[in-house]
């Protein structure tokens, strides 16, 4: 306990002194790393941040599709470096600000006058309050795209000051949201200006509780045990803008939130009959697929919902084993009968079809079933929702789809590289080694 506490603070030292120093970032790395976590009760994905002066370690809920960074401000923030971002700074111009805010309360971070005032938004619970643009020391671990290389920091790195309200239905211990979205003051945009990489990262969202997922900034390889370079062989798709924010934030902007275009959905390689106008996005905003992080399994338009159902079940009873309606759990196989493939188990493949025929997201086994335990036996569950007649994106492609598999999101070119499950390539996407090493 005391050595850890000594180590922590020669190494805030440290990291205090190199960042002091300049103005620019202690050192230029390749690329950089966070470690996602699964938080079991809420099945919410959560990193750490390193921020302030003293450096303090922050839980926050990893938001993909998010505005950018927001942290709780009413409580817990001790900071000698926080600097708020004043009305018509530079800090300010790339966040396109509706408020000048004023603050009629001591000054402290999150309340100065003059400050320009956005608005910072839970995703989960979608509820937005005003908060103040603000910037502060952010330290982040280096890699060499293999395992942790060093400690680098930036002495001021643009966030919102959010409150404690906002956190309410995140998971226990979090103090915020790192929301990676594509705008200009996403943590994307923010990390590839304060240390002038690719504006590029990926995630890896981990399968089980225990077991570290990764995200990585900036250009591969991205290395996993044993020594799988899993940023080769991705398949590319382009990324797709909603003219129309999704946020429950207000605003005039166009999305922050990562749309493809799915054009169809096989299951056994066999189309599903769809009405495709749901498929594409509307000028109102309306319609067409995205990727979320805070939706834990994919959600799906009731008339979507219901063909994939029936097709999945129709296909597994050809193929002898049925798939039936369990009270409270909905479909679900005993996985006693049902056999095992690399990609897990042997199930009907289920297809999203992208710009092309033969460029598609597969979902095996592993990501379209959910193992449930009953004191009857094992159960292995259908793991995607039906999301309503009318909602506002038709298909919303959850966590649970998203689990063991890498997704690449280059900013610059606007497309998605996807490598759909990592088992087939006999790895998964808790085995980057977070150990810190030079070699
Ligand atoms: C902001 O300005 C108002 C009025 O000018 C003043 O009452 C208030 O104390 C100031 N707040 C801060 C945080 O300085
Ligand atoms: C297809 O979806 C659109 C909404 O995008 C809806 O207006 C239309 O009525 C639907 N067509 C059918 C045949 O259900
Ligand atoms: C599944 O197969 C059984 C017998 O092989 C048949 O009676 C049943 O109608 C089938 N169900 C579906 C949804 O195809």
């Amino acid at each position: 306990m005391a050595s850890s506490l000594v180590f922590f603070l020669i190494s805030t030292i440290l990291i205090l002194s190199n960042s002091i120093s300049n103005a620019q970032p202690s050192s230029r790395p390749r690329a950089l790393v966070l470690s996602i976590t699964k938080d079991a009760s809420t099945l919410q994905y959560t990193t750490i941040i390193r921020q302030r002066t003293p450096l303090a370690t922050i839980n926050v809920v990893l938001d993909l599709g998010g505005q950018f960074l927001w942290v709780d401000c009413d409580q817990f923030y001790e900071s000698s470096s926080y600097v708020p971002a004043r009305c018509g700074s530079a800090q300010c111009s790339p966040a396109r600000y509706t408020s000048c805010a004023t603050c009629y309360a001591p000054p402290r971070p999150g309340c100065n006058n003059n400050t320009c005032g956005v608005s910072p938004d839970n995703t989960v619970t979608g509820i937005a309050t005003s908060g103040e643009l603000a910037q502060d020391i952010l330290a982040m671990e280096s890699t060499n795209g293999k395992n942790v290389v060093s400690v680098v920091s930036v002495r001021r790195f643009l966030f919102t000051c959010g409150s404690t309200i906002l956190l309410n239905g995140l998971a226990s211990g979090v103090r915020g949201m790192a929301g990676l979205g594509r705008g200009r003051i996403g943590l994307p945009s923010r990390l590839a200006a304060a240390f002038s990489f690719n504006k590029k990262f990926a995630i890896c969202l981990p399968s089980s509780i225990s077991a570290s997922g990764v995200v990585f900034f900036g250009n591969g390889p991205y290395i996993m045990q044993p020594n799988i370079d899993i940023s080769t062989s991705l398949t590319y798709t382009p990324l797709l803008i909603n003219p129309v924010g999704t946020s429950s934030a207000y605003t005039e902007e166009k999305s922050t939130e990562y749309f493809i275009g799915v054009k169809s959905i096989k299951v056994n390689d066999k189309a599903i009959s769809l009405n495709t106008s749901l498929l594409s996005i509307k000028s109102n905003g309306f319609g067409g697929t995205k990727i979320s992080t805070v939706n834990p399994y994919t959600v799906l338009e009731t008339s979507i919902y219901k063909a994939l159902t029936a097709a999945f079940i129709k296909e597994a009873n050809l193929s002898g084993v049925p798939f039936t309606s369990r009270p409270r759990v909905g479909f679900c196989f005993d996985s006693s009968k049902v056999g095992s493939t690399r990609a897990g188990p042997k199930v009907p493949n289920i297809d999203f079809v992208l710009q092309s025929e033969n460029v598609y997201w597969r979902i095996t086994g592993a990501n379209s079933l959910v193992p449930i335990e009953q004191a009857v036996g094992s159960l292995l569950c259908w793991g995607f929702v039906d999301g309503g007649s009318n909602p506002r994106t038709s298909i919303v492609i959850g966590a649970h789809q998203l689990q063991d598999n890498l997704l690449q999101f280059d900013l610059a070119t606007s497309r998605l590289g996807f490598s759909s499950s990592l088992l087939s390539r006999q790895t998964t996407c808790s085995n980057f080694n977070f150990i810190t090493s030079n070699a």
